[in-house]
């Protein structure tokens, strides 16, 4: 039995965070039911930060493979210029409006791929860094979270960010548990939280902590 382990996030890991991604998009819970494409949650919400932005990536894996990811960007508005110029375009081309049935939950990531989630203004000034961070259940609840955040807080803080935010369905009420117990301030209705990438155990000389 190996013991589970952060690490940097290598390319061969993309097709497992695009797994986990679509795994945990239920409000936490699996969501695969709820998609007849398999990839697209991914497109939207993890595959950019892989391929534009993969120095700020970690995953924990453990004997049955990648099971948990934080990633995200130091700089939201740079992340939002690239993932237009250079993220987007070839989406929108392989996924034209109207690909998918109307009403259909793929149909509403078809609907983000052209016009792509954004944060207020005044909270990504308030609040340049985010990011995203699932695990699958078997590494859920283990301390993985807390690493991973702690991690991932001191890469974006050495890039120079010193605050951060992440966007949360309201309804994942585990997820906001988490949260608030890590000392995130709701900034947005519970829809967005935000805190100081100062976080204990983070220093960024020593990312994975004790
Ligand atoms: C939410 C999530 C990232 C938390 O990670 P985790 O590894 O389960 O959490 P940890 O075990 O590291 O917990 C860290 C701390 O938060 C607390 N915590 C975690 N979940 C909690 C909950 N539901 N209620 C209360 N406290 C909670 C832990 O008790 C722990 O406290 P401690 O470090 O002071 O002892 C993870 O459970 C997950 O990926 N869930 C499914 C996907 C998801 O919802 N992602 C977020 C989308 S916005």
């Amino acid at each position: 039995m190996v013991a589970p382990r952060l690490r940097s996030f290598r390319s061969e890991d993309e097709d497992a965070c695009y797994e986990i991604c679509l795994r945990t998009a239920d409000d936490g819970g699996d969501a695969s039911r709820l998609h007849h494409d398999p990839r697209i949650v991914g497109e939207v919400w993890v595959g950019p930060y892989l391929r534009l932005f993969p120095e700020f990536a970690l995953v924990v894996e453990d004997e049955d493979g990648v099971g948990g990811y934080v990633v995200g960007a130091a700089d939201t508005d740079r992340f939002d210029e690239r993932a237009e110029r250079e993220w987007y375009p070839p989406l929108r081309r392989r996924y034209p409006r109207g690909h998918f049935p109307a009403g259909t939950r793929d149909a509403a990531l078809v609907d983000l791929i052209h016009a792509p989630p954004r944060t207020p203004r005044e909270i990504v000034e308030t609040h340049p860094a985010h990011l995203h961070i699932d695990l699958l259940p078997r590494l859920q609840r283990r301390g993985f979270g807390r690493k991973l955040m702690g991690a991932f807080l001191a890469r974006v803080r050495a890039a120079g960010a010193g605050t951060v935010h992440l966007g949360c369905s309201p309804s994942n009420a585990n997820a906001i548990a988490f949260y608030r117990h890590l000392g995130f301030e709701d900034l947005l209705a519970g829809a967005v939280w935000g805190r100081s990438t100062d976080f204990a155990g983070s220093a960024p000389e020593s990312p994975f902590g004790a």
